[in-house]
C-alpha cells in the first residue's frame, strides 16, 4: 500500500478572510486566532498583507514573531515595497513566506493592470527574485488563473519557478471554475510546466458558486499539494474553501484521496466558534462541519439507527471535530480554575491579567443567572478583548418608551477618563439610544441590519444584539450582550462606533485589497 500524501494546509482567515467586509479585526484578535491557528496545526497563517496599512504591517510582525510551529506568510503585490514590506513584517519568523501575487489573465490585463504579456511575466518574475531576497520560501499566485490562457499560464509558472518560487498558488479567484475543468488545469500544469517538480502545487478557491471545496478537492486528486482555506470559509464575497470541509473530506475519505493533513481536528469546533465570536459573522445552522446542526439527529428513524449503531447516520464523531459534550458550562460557585478550563477548551488563550477580567465579569454575570453556558463565556471573552481596543465606553443608558409616550434615550459615555451625557428622541427606544450616542461622539453610522436573539436556553438568558452599520463606505460587524436587551441594543452600537474609529484610523495610507 503507497503511503498517503500529506497536504498542507494554508489558512488565510487573517487575510483573505479579514479582508471580506465587517470582519476586520484588531491586533489582539488576530494574535488570538494566530494563536488558535497554531495549535490546529495548520502549516501556514497567511497573516495579512503588510503593505496595506501601519496597522497590518505590525499585525503581521507580531504574528511572525510570536508562532513558531507555522510558517508565516505576508502578501505582496509585485510592487518593491509591497515586497520590502513583506519581507520586513514577516523577518523575525521562525518560518518567514512572502507571497506575491499579480493577476495574469486577459480580462485582468486589459482592465486592471493594462499591461501587456510580456509585461506580466517580466513583473511576476522580478517579484519573486525580490522577494527570494529575502527567504528561500517564496509563494506565487497567479490571480484569476482559472480564467488565464492555459499556454500562458504555463509559461508564467515556468518563469517564476525558474527565478525561486519554491510554491506556485492557482486561484479561482472569482469563483468560477468547475471540479473537472479546474482538475484538468493542475494536470495541465503538471504536465506541461517542465519544472514543476520544483515547487508545490497549491490551489486557492472562491465560493461563489458553492463549488470551493469541491474545486479544492478535485485539484487534490489531480496532484495539489496545498490547499489554501479559510475558517468557517470567510472570505471576500461568498468566501473561500472552508478549512474544517476540506480537512474532514480529506480525512473522512482518505480512500478517494490517498491524502492526510497534519491538522488536530479536535480543535476545528473551538477555532471555528472563536473566529465566529471575533468577527461576528454567526456560522449558518446546517453548515457542514460546524454548525449547530452538524451533528443533530432529529428524525425519529435516525435517532433509533443511532442508537442501535452510530454509523448508520454519522460518518464523522462529533468529538473528531471538538464538538463539546455538554453545553452547561458553569454556575456561582464555579472558580478561576474551572472558568480558565472551559475558556482553553473553547480554544481561546488568556493571559492572567485577562483571566482575571473576564473572572470578575463572569461573577458578575453569575450573580444575575443561574447557568452559565460555552456562549455567555464567549461573550464575555468578547467584551474582554474588545475592551481594550474601546475608545468610548459605555457608563449607562435608560429609556422610557411606551404606546403613547416619545421614545427617550439618555446615555453617558466616557473617553479618556472624562464622562459625557445627552439625551435624544427617536422612533423607538433603540433609535434613541443610536440617535444619543450619534450626539456624543460625532459618529453617524448608517444601520443595515439589526437581529436580537436569545443567547442560551432559560428565561434568564442574556441577549445578543447583533448590527451591521456602514460608515464611509465600510461595513462593520458588532455585537452587545446584556441580561438587559436596551443595554445589549447600546453596547453593540458602542461597539460598532469604536471599530469604524478604529478602522478609519487604520485606512489611511491603504492602498486597495487585492
Ligand atoms: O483570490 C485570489 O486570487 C487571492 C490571491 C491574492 C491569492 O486572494
Ligand atoms: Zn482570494
Amino acid at each position: 500500500m503507497t503511503e498517503p500524501r500529506t497536504i498542507l494546509i494554508f489558512d488565510t482567515t487573517l487575510r483573505d478572510g479579514e479582508q471580506s467586509p465587517g470582519c476586520s479585526m484588531n491586533l489582539k484578535e488576530k494574535l488570538e486566532v494566530a494563536r488558535a491557528l497554531e495549535g490546529l496545526r495548520v502549516d501556514v497563517i497567511e497573516a495579512g498583507f503588510p503593505v496595506a496599512s501601519p496597522g497590518d504591517f505590525e499585525a503581521v510582525r507580531a504574528i511572525a514573531r510570536e508562532i513558531t510551529g507555522c510558517t508565516v506568510a505576508g502578501l505582496a503585490r509585485t510592487i518593491d515595497e509591497d515586497i520590502d514590506r513583506a519581507g520586513q513584517a514577516v523577518a523575525e519568523a521562525a518560518h518567514p513566506r512572502i507571497h506575491v501575487f499579480c493577476a495574469t489573465s486577459s480580462i485582468h490585463r486589459q482592465y486592471k493592470l493594462k499591461r501587456a504579456k510580456e509585461e506580466i511575466l517580466r513583473m511576476s518574475v522580478e517579484g519573486v527574485r525580490r522577494a527570494r531576497q529575502y527567504t528561500d520560501d517564496v509563494e506565487f499566485s497567479p490571480e484569476d488563473a482559472s480564467r488565464t490562457e492555459w499556454d500562458f499560464l504555463v509559461e508564467v509558472v515556468t518563469g517564476v519557478i525558474e527565478a525561486g518560487a519554491t510554491t506556485v498558488n492557482i486561484p479561482d479567484t472569482v469563483g468560477y471554475a468547475i471540479p473537472n475543468q479546474f482538475g484538468e488545469l493542475i494536470r495541465h500544469l503538471r504536465q506541461n510546466v517542465s519544472n514543476i517538480n520544483r515547487a508545490v502545487i497549491s490551489v486557492h478557491c472562491h465560493n461563489d458558486l458553492g463549488l470551493a471545496v469541491a474545486n479544492s478537492l478535485e485539484a487534490v486528486r489531480a496532484g495539489a499539494g496545498q490547499v489554501e482555506c479559510t475558517i468557517n470559509g470567510l472570505g471576500e464575497r461568498a468566501g473561500n474553501a472552508a478549512l474544517e470541509e476540506i480537512v474532514m473530506a480529506l480525512k473522512t475519505r482518505s480512500d478517494v484521496f490517498s491524502a492526510q493533513t497534519r491538522i488536530d481536528t479536535r480543535k476545528i469546533y473551538p477555532a471555528s466558534r472563536l473566529v465566529s465570536s471575533i468577527t461576528g459573522v454567526r456560522v449558518q445552522r446546517n453548515k457542514a462541519v460546524v454548525g449547530e446542526n452538524a451533528f443533530a439527529h432529529e428524525a425519529g428513524i435516525h435517532q433509533h439507527g443511532m442508537l442501535s449503531h452510530r454509523e448508520t447516520y454519522e460518518i464523522m464523531r462529533p468529538e473528531d471535530v471538538g464538538l463539546p459534550a455538554g453545553r452547561l458550562v458553569l454556575g456561582k460557585h464555579s472558580g478561576r480554575h474551572a472558568l480558565k478550563e472551559r475558556i482553553e477548551a473553547m480554544g481561546h488563550s488568556l493571559d492572567d491579567s485577562q483571566l482575571n477580567e473576564v473572572f470578575e465579569r463572569f461573577k458578575a454575570l453569575a450573580d444575575k443567572k443561574k447557568d452559565i453556558f460555552d456562549a455567555d463565556v464567549e461573550a464575555l471573552i468578547d467584551q474582554q478583548l474588545g475592551a481594550q481596543a474601546e475608545v468610548w465606553t459605555l457608563d449607562g443608558v435608560q429609556t422610557t418608551a411606551g404606546s403613547n409616550a416619545i421614545p427617550t434615550a439618555t446615555v453617558t459615555l466616557t473617553r479618556e477618563g472624562e464622562s459625557f451625557t445627552d439625551a435624544a428622541t427617536g422612533d423607538g427606544p433603540v433609535d434613541a439610544i443610536y440617535e444619543a450616542i450619534g450626539r456624543i461622539t460625532g459618529m453617524r453610522l448608517a444601520l443595515r441590519d439589526y437581529s436580537l436573539r436569545a443567547l442560551t436556553s432559560g428565561k434568564d438568558a442574556q441577549g445578543e444584539v447583533t448590527i451591521e452599520v456602514e460608515h464611509e463606505g465600510r461595513k462593520l460587524r458588532a455585537r452587545g450582550v446584556s441580561t438587559d436587551i436596551v443595554e445589549a441594543s447600546a453596547k453593540a452600537y458602542l461597539a460598532a462606533v469604536n471599530r469604524a474609529i478604529t478602522a478609519a484610523n487604520a485606512a489611511r495610507e491603504k492602498p486597495e485589497q487585492p
